[in-house]
């Protein structure tokens, strides 16, 4: 583990209490672990501006299958030259519906193409990319 260094923080009451109010219903047990997970993630969303920046990618997508040709271009794009597939996970929700997650991992602005090509498929009823910094 790192080097721990001690800060002091001054904060109004009222900010303070609405603080601990929520870090409490999301299980943290002190002040200082939510502190460092919520600039853990500031920093994660700082990397993730920077298109250059290696990442993973985490593309949800939930379509109809029974769409001409849909299955065929998802399969095209998740081979595409640009960046790598790491993994999919396919779900048959029902006769018409599929859930699958597809693992991407290239630069910001690979995995933001590729995402974006597969969330604007004729077909995709829900669709969101979600970026992972590679260094966390
Ligand atoms: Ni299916």
């Amino acid at each position: 583990m790192d080097k721990v260094e001690r800060i002091g923080v001054s904060l109004e009451a009222d900010l303070l209490a609405a603080y601990d109010g929520l870090i409490a219903k999301k299980g943290y047990k002190n002040r200082s672990e939510a502190l460092r997970d919520l600039i853990r993630e500031e920093l994660s969303q700082a990397r993730s501006e920077d298109d250059d920046a290696p990442a993973l990618g985490v593309v949800l997508l939930v379509y109809d299958h029974h769409v001409a040709k849909l299955t065929e271009r998802l399969l095209h794009l998740q081979h595409s030259n640009l960046l790598v597939t790491i993994s999919t996970l396919h779900v048959h929700l029902d006769h018409h519906h599929c859930l699958e997650i597809i693992v991407l991992r290239g630069t910001i602005a690979q995995i933001n193409l590729v995402g974006g090509q597969m969330v604007s498929l004729k077909g995709v009823r829900l669709g969101r990319v979600n970026l992972i910094p590679a260094s966390f």
